[in-house]
């Protein structure tokens, strides 16, 4: 083959290339063309194997034309592979209008957890009558916890079964009732305070208990305040709480510090009183554990009780959420479902 009729076929190539490209109006018409030239049996591959008949002294030449022709044809491949990328890109910018009248997309904001919601609307409540709000440590020493209350030293709540010990001395409070030492200790009467927290204890887990649950505690002392006193205050405080009307009543019930103890119900706030599944039938919820502050208690921390009298009293706060929000496990308040604390908007 002679050095120009290679030259001729090249330029044929080239110029069968360059009408083709232009037609080219898809991705895959762009992969047709360049495996019709550049492909294993493409024309570029067949015109080298024509090299062979070139002869050996024009072999140089006719290479470099080909190599030279094989350069082109990539790189208008490549020019218009960006062409189509940017004019699809395009389109799709053309077709990707703004809705404006879309509904913008939902956020659910965090809320609070069911049982911190009752604990402060409870503590609200309570600093909207006069009350202070002080916080207490959740590891306390046993004088803290038990024998400035008035523990007995043989008390079944000292029993290892029921607290969590860290150490002989140190533990896990079992109730929020140390706050009353703690603020005592350090406060002069007349003193209203309320402490909310969690407490701890030993219990086994079932739908009703948990070792873990969270409690306010409530205390007035000052110069003769009565039983009177409690009664009018806590049952403002129901009413409040529940938002309507409730009967109160107090049963005995022992507590080392306090004297007398009481346990106070008020009427069920689904049926009134008349007795509803809410309530067991029975018309009364629990709501409290309450009395006046034993004079040892005072004594222990410095107050007269001559003087100086009170009344305290301690509420749990998941069995209120659970009667009031219809929740009947109180295991599934702290197993972090969302599907149950979404049932808790703020
Ligand atoms: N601390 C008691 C408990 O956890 C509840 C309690 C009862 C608190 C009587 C009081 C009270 O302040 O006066 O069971």
């Amino acid at each position: 083959m002679k050095r120009d009729s290679m030259k001729e076929a090249a330029k044929e190539i080239q110029n069968q290339f360059s009408a083709e490209i232009q037609q080219v109006k898809t991705s895959s018409d762009l992969e047709a063309i360049k495996i019709k030239f550049l492909g294993k049996k493409g024309l570029l591959q067949s015109l080298m194997g024509k090299l062979r008949d070139v002869a050996p002294e024009d072999k140089p030449q006719a290479g470099k034309w080909i190599n030279e022709l094989k350069v082109a044809i990539e790189q208008a491949l490549l020019s218009k592979e960006c062409e189509l990328i940017e004019a699809a890109e395009k389109e799709q910018i053309k077709s990707e209008k703004i809705d404006v009248s879309l509904p913008a997309r939902r956020r659910t904001p965090a809320s609070k957890h069911p049982v911190y919601a009752k604990l402060d609307e409870i503590v609200d409540i309570f600093v909207s009558m006069g009350f202070s709000v002080f916080t207490s440590p959740e590891i306390e020493t046993d004088y803290y916890n038990f024998e400035a209350l008035n523990f007995p030293a043989d008390h079944p709540a000292r029993d290892m079964q029921d607290t969590f010990y860290i150490e002989p001395n140190v533990l896990l409070r079992t109730h929020t009732s140390p706050a009353q030492i703690r603020v005592l200790q350090t406060m002069k009467p007349p003193i209203r305070i309320v402490c909310p927290g969690r407490c701890y204890r030993n219990e086994t887990v079932s739908s009703r208990s948990h070792v873990f649950f969270h409690q306010v505690e409530g205390f007035y002392v000052a110069e003769s305040v009565s039983f009177q006193d409690f009664f009018a205050t806590i049952s403002e405080f129901l009413k409040k709480l529940f938002q309507k009307e409730v009967k109160v009543r107090v049963r005995p019930s022992y507590f080392p510090f306090v004297e007398p103890g009481v346990e106070v119900d008020c009427t069920c706030f689904l049926c009134e009183g008349k007795g509803c599944s809410v309530c067991k039938r029975s018309g009364w919820l629990e709501v409290m554990g309450a009395g006046m502050i034993h004079p040892h208690v005072l004594a222990n921390c410095g107050h007269d009780p001559e003087v100086y009298s009170g009344f305290a009293f301690g509420m749990g706060i998941e069995r209120l959420t659970m009667v009031q929000e219809g929740v009947s496990d109180i295991r599934t308040f702290f197993e972090n479902d969302m599907r149950f604390l979404r049932q808790f908007p703020s």
